[in-house]
């Protein structure tokens, strides 16, 4: 069976609640495709008043960021409990930002992972190598270390419904956009990682973005490629473009 894409949007720290709940009045009849899962994740405080918001769309509100306990004396977190009872149903885990700045490691996100499937959110994992390791030509093997160590424990069924968005970091807001094929490079290794960690069926089911500076100019050449599920996007999904990028196709 095909893959359904899936194009997210990453507000990072943007957009206070009524914000938010503007962008969403004004995005969501520019978001509207039957052939893809459209998912904005926004901030923690922005979930609610967003979700109202886009009641009776086709869009989803995902989160950020999530805390791998359960409840507790973790100043500052959100729960999976928070996030399910406020009806999100994906996450973002590990993005590069979180692990440079909040020193998140492939073990938190592993720990994330395992916990956001246990609350049924999907995880959409983050990985993705840096400049210097691009230059050096480890990018492969980074990211394979980064999807292994993820996916610890992690079952086939779960993995299968998971989402991976690889991310290269020198790709991120810098409007230097990975090339079509160093996108489908790492995504077909990504697959082929999964594959090796559990088997060709879960690797033909799980669904790999692509992130870094998607436009709406280069939307639809990088998600036409084979091993390319749609896209996760940053600066672009803060504006009217990111319904051109949702409607890639059209
Ligand atoms: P940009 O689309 O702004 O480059 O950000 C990508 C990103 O980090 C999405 O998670």
């Amino acid at each position: 069976m095909a893959r359904k894409k899936i194009i997210a949007g990453n507000w990072k720290m943007n957009m206070t609640p009524s914000q938010a709940v503007e962008l969403v009045n004004t995005l969501k009849p520019l978001v509207v495709n039957d052939d893809v899962d459209v998912v904005f994740c926004v901030p923690a405080i922005d979930i609610i008043p967003a979700m109202e918001a886009a009641k009776g769309t086709n869009i989803h509100i995902g989160a950020e960021n999530m805390y791998f306990e359960e409840k507790g004396a973790y100043t500052g977190e959100i729960s999976p409990a928070m996030l399910v009872d406020a009806g999100v149903k994906y996450v973002i885990i590990g993005h590069s930002e979180r692990r440079e700045y909040f020193a998140e490691t492939d073990e938190t996100v592993n720990k994330k992972v395992l916990k956001a499937f246990e609350h049924g959110i999907t995880p959409i994992v983050c990985c993705g190598e840096t400049l210097t390791q691009r230059e050096q030509g480890v990018t492969i093997d980074f990211v394979r270390q980064q999807i292994k160590i993820a996916f610890l424990n992690v079952s086939a069924e779960q993995a299968a419904s998971a989402v991976i968005a690889y991310e290269p970091i020198w790709a991120i807001g810098t409007g230097k956009v990975a090339t079509t094929e160093q996108a489908e490079e790492v995504c077909k290794a990504i697959r082929e990682c999964i594959a090796e960690i559990y088997d060709e069926a879960t690797a033909a089911a799980i669904r790999v973005q692509y992130g870094g500076s998607v436009s709406a100019s280069n939307a639809a050449e990088l998600f036409a490629q084979d091993d390319i599920d749609g896209g996760l996007v940053g600066g672009a999904s803060l504006k009217p473009d990111f319904g051109q990028i949702v409607c890639y196709n059209k």
